[in-house]
């Protein structure tokens, strides 16, 4: 079932600023001006507000009050799934914050293999470390999991299953490998794993 944080978009905006504070004050430096960046699970497009001012930012998602409350705002968002290629554009980077974990395994393979066509210069991915107090196997880990897990119910995955620091350092690396990335750069700030995955041939560059 759909959170009620995912039925009312300011109330997750309220929320989701509690939980990150200023920990996404460094995506300015991660991305850089300038840049064209496309959000493959934009929630309502809350990611615009971090970037520099001249960068262009696009984003799709299934949650339509999301969708809507951002085009309110002027945001260039649509509904869209993040697993149909043919939603995507082409972009200096795509950015996947606070989804990895919401998707099962296989789909999380297939959205990376996806992100790497349609990004020139990088992917950057965010997501929660503070989640692994729930990837422990004793009865507080797994309570708190399931509390975690209703919260953040997006009404169209459901979470099985918190990661570890090991199996998000395990995650990162497999999606480097099979997507032939050449560098990848990983910074914790605020409880959250930045992680930089540098297209090939832009690599070097950077
Ligand atoms: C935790 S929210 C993150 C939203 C946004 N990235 C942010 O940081 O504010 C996860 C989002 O993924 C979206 N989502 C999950 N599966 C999706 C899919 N298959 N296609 C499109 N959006 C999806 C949900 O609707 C939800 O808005």
């Amino acid at each position: 079932m759909k959170s009620i944080f995912f039925r009312y978009p300011s109330l997750y905006d309220i929320g989701i600023r509690f939980l990150y504070f200023d920990g996404l004050k460094i995506l300015k430096d991660i991305i850089g001006p300038k840049k064209s960046v496309f959000e493959p699970a934009c929630g309502f497009g809350r990611m615009k507000r971090y970037l520099y001012p001249d960068c262009n930012y696009s984003g799709i998602d299934l949650n339509e009050e999301f969708i809507r409350y951002g085009q309110k705002r002027n945001l260039d968002i649509q509904l869209g799934n993040i697993l149909d290629s043919s939603r995507y554009r082409s972009v200096d980077t795509v950015l996947l914050c606070d989804i990895l974990h919401h998707l099962k395994y296989k789909d999380i393979l297939e959205l990376l293999s996806i992100a790497v066509r349609f990004a020139k210069e990088k992917i950057v991915i965010i997501e929660p470390t503070f989640v692994k107090i729930a990837s422990k196997n004793n009865w507080l880990s797994r309570f708190v999991g399931k509390i975690m897990a209703t919260l953040d119910a997006d009404g169209l995955n459901e979470i099985e299953h918190w990661m570890s620091r090991k199996e998000y350092d395990s995650l990162f690396q497999t999606l480097k490998d099979s997507n032939h990335i050449e560098r990848m750069n990983i910074r914790n700030y605020r409880n959250h794993d930045f992680v930089e995955m540098y297209i090939n041939g832009y690599a070097q560059k950077a």
